[in-house]
């Protein structure tokens, strides 16, 4: 069977795959949940969805923390099995991995070493910067730019981005995503209602409501237990309460934009205000974050289409375009000669 490109967005999150042969796009949970002797059970958004109901032989694991991976093997089990599941799947292939920038040189070459030295016997594996795949799926010329600024809003983490004529101007990679939203939310509530809620229905609570669209306070019930008569029930919970939870961690994106933008240089920081501030990544589907940033900074804010799947577009694209194609570069060679 003829070898495969498979371009690779690997978040804390979601997966996100393209796969070239099938022309497709698609996405599985990053999570994989292990059997006490450690044998794989489920993978992607099976596993996901055992997780906070497992029972004791049963774990979920999640393999990236913020961003960057942190079980190695716990990674290359969870990736090779979702890439076979009814895939038809081909050894040999070539990738092409969107890498995060503000890492170490070490965290980055994990993604290339992923593929690199497993079963999967990767032919070729090129990185993109992850911003820079950001932009091709936003359509955007990175080439010829005098200065883009994009905030990949993800599950555990932010990533601001200033770019400028093809390359990366600056670069922070924050540990605040949705999961901190979520971890925000559970301790408000366990705190002014005494009752425990998931992370499951933490998410489903900041993900059905316009958070920021409007200022009318609406009460949605949700499921888990009272830490007082330790009985599992349903309490009714205000959308503001939500709000509340979300101010503090939204700020300090709000902050760490704010600062990227006074470090870049004037003539770039003009291009920026004038091109505006997009926004990628699974969180800026959150009704209103636009407005909310775009009030807050002072510059317009535009939200990817398909915000979760931009960057894995980008690759797509960048897999496609022989003209793009040199965005992509591989670890082996120039400067990453040392590492091997
Ligand atoms: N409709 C929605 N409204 C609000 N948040 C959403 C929505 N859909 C997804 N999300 C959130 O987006 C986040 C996942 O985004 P994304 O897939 O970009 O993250 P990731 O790439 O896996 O993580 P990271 O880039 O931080 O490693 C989750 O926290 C999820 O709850
Ligand atoms: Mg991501």
């Amino acid at each position: 069977m003829a070898r495969n490109i498979y371009g690779l967005d690997l978040g804390s999150y979601e997966i996100k795959v393209y796969d070239k042969k099938k022309d497709t796009i698609w996405k599985e949970k990053d999570a994989l949940a292990l059997t006490d002797k450690k044998e794989i059970f489920a993978v992607g958004d099976e596993a996901y969805e055992m997780y906070e109901k497992t029972p004791p032989f049963l774990d979920v694991v999640f393999p990236m923390k913020q961003g960057v991976i942190s079980r190695f093997t716990d990674m290359q089990f969870l990736l090779q099995n979702l890439l076979k599941k009814d895939r038809q799947f081909v050894r040999g292939s070539e990738y092409v991995i969107a890498v995060p920038t503000d890492v170490t040189e070490v965290e980055k070459k994990a993604f290339f070493d992923l593929v690199i030295h497993s079963n999967a016997k990767a032919k070729e594996v090129n990185i993109v910067e992850r911003a820079i795949a950001d932009a091709v799926g936003l359509n955007l010329d990175v080439q010829n730019t005098k200065g883009l600024f994009i905030a990949n809003f993800g599950g555990e983490t932010t990533e601001l981005s200033v770019l400028a004529g093809g390359g990366m101007v600056l670069n922070r990679l924050l540990k605040t995503g949705g999961r901190t939203f979520d971890e925000a939310v559970i301790n408000l509530i366990r705190h002014s209602h005494d009752f425990l809620i998931g992370r499951h229905t933490a998410e489903n609570l900041r993900k059905s409501f316009g958070i920021f669209t409007s200022e009318v306070d609406e009460v949605i019930p949700a499921a888990g237990r009272d830490l007082i008569t330790r009985v599992p029930m349903q309490k009714p919970i205000s959308i503001n309460l939500v709000r509340t939870a979300m101010k503090d961690p939204l700020l300090e994106c709000i902050r760490a934009i704010q600062s990227l933008l006074d470090r870049t240089p004037p003539e770039v920081r003009k291009a920026i205000a004038d091109n505006g501030i997009f926004l990628t990544g699974g969180v800026a589907h959150t009704a209103g974050l636009e407005t909310y940033i775009e009030e807050m900074i002072g510059i317009r804010c535009r939200t990817a289409l398909e915000p979760d799947i931009c960057s894995v577009t980008g690759l797509k694209k960048i897999i496609e375009s022989p003209e793009l194609r040199k965005l992509a570069y591989s670890m082996i060679e120039e400067n990453y000669r040392w590492m091997r």
